[in-house]
């Protein structure tokens, strides 16, 4: 039995990776993806942000998303939607045009109803708006809040809540996990956007989802990490991790380094299990091969369960031990 397989024994809903169109091609890879006991949900890592579905204003282009999804309904896998508000990998013209109030607001709605009922009925969940803040907690100075200020966060789940009633839609952020300051920053959005401005109507949040890009030897204990995830869930929403991966700080990784990310990995799945609203577990990419991390952080890397060469690492057994004795 793998992953998914085990975790919905578990009681929860799946356990997921992010794939792209460029894994396609790759045999040794598409075979452990298209198992659907090792994997149950997909996120695209990349085909569905702002700069691929919208290129050019009204202008839109679903085709890569739309490979991600199809091989993954074939395959009777789900889909998370990622994402529709962010600040980072816009199209050129959201970032140079200088927007008033009126026209951000008519283009983000144009955005979110445009991609999202693209994708009605297709989406388990959506990452409606992605890293809001700082680390301090204070809001990121993105080209949506100098121009709408807060607001921009409950206008856009009012706008997704309309585009598409069944998706569950999430507030998703990094160092959540680990940044008690950015963390009672998000269980504010939470609550801005169950209590939004009287302007805008049917605004509705379901889920909040913790990035959990760690580090081996700096990740939370189990406890610490179910406390913060119990923190959002008293707010009456559901929680997930959502781009888990643990990387090594030190390369290449000794023994004693890949039994404490084994450890870490436990302690992450393991926050999740004793958290009954935690609905499931997406890793950031499954094999070092795909992994983002030593592109962004040269010097860091192996974050995975499998390593480059898709063998099962000791973090992969580790999971695996966890969910069988659950
Ligand atoms: O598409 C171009 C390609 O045409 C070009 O030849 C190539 C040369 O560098 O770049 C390609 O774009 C890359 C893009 O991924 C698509 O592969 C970018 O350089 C690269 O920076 C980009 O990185 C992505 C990153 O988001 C950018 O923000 C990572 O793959 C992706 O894993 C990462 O994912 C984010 C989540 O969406 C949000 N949370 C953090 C997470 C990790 O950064």
């Amino acid at each position: 039995q793998g992953l998914h397989a085990l975790m919905v024994a578990a009681g929860k809903l799946y356990f997921g990776t992010a794939m792209e169109t460029n894994n396609f091609n790759d045999m040794a890879y598409q075979a452990i993806s298209s198992n659907r006991n090792e994997f149950g949900m997909f996120t695209p890592e990349n085909s569905q942000k702002w700069e691929v579905t919208e290129p050019t204003q009204n202008q839109f282009s679903f085709t890569q998303a739309d490979q991600v999804a199809m091989k993954v309904k074939s395959n009777g896998q789900l889909l998370r939607c990622h994402t529709l508000t962010w600040h980072s990998q816009l199209p050129g013209f959201v970032t140079t045009t200088t927007w008033t109030r009126a026209t951000l607001t008519a283009a983000l709605t144009a955005h979110i109803t445009n991609v999202m009922k693209h994708y009605a009925g297709f989406c388990y969940a959506w990452d409606v708006v992605n890293e809001a803040l700082n680390e301090d907690g204070s809001f990121r100075q993105s080209v949506f809040f100098k121009t709408l200020g807060p607001s921009y966060i409950p206008l856009s789940f009012s706008l997704a809540a309309a585009a598409d009633p069944t998706a569950k839609l999430y507030y998703n952020d990094f160092n959540l996990e680990t940044t008690a300051a950015k963390a009672d920053g998000a269980l504010k959005i939470v609550q801005l956007i169950q209590s939004p401005p009287q302007n805008i109507t049917g605004a509705r949040i379901d889920g909040v989802g913790f990035q959990a890009h760690l580090n081996v030897g700096q990740t939370p204990t189990r406890a610490q990490l179910a406390a913060t995830l119990r923190r959002f869930t008293a707010l009456g929403v559901e929680v997930a991790y959502t781009e888990l991966d643990i990387a090594h700080t030190k390369l290449p990784a000794s023994e004693a380094d890949n039994q404490k990310q084994a450890a870490d990995y436990v302690a992450t799945v393991g926050s999740c299990l004793d958290v009954k609203e935690c609905v499931g577990i997406t890793v950031w990419q499954f094999s070092d091969k795909y992994s983002w991390v030593p592109g962004t952080f040269p010097g860091k890397g192996e974050a995975c369960l499998y390593t480059e060469g898709f063998e099962k690492k000791v973090a992969y057994e580790a999971v695996v031990g966890l969910l069988r004795s659950t």
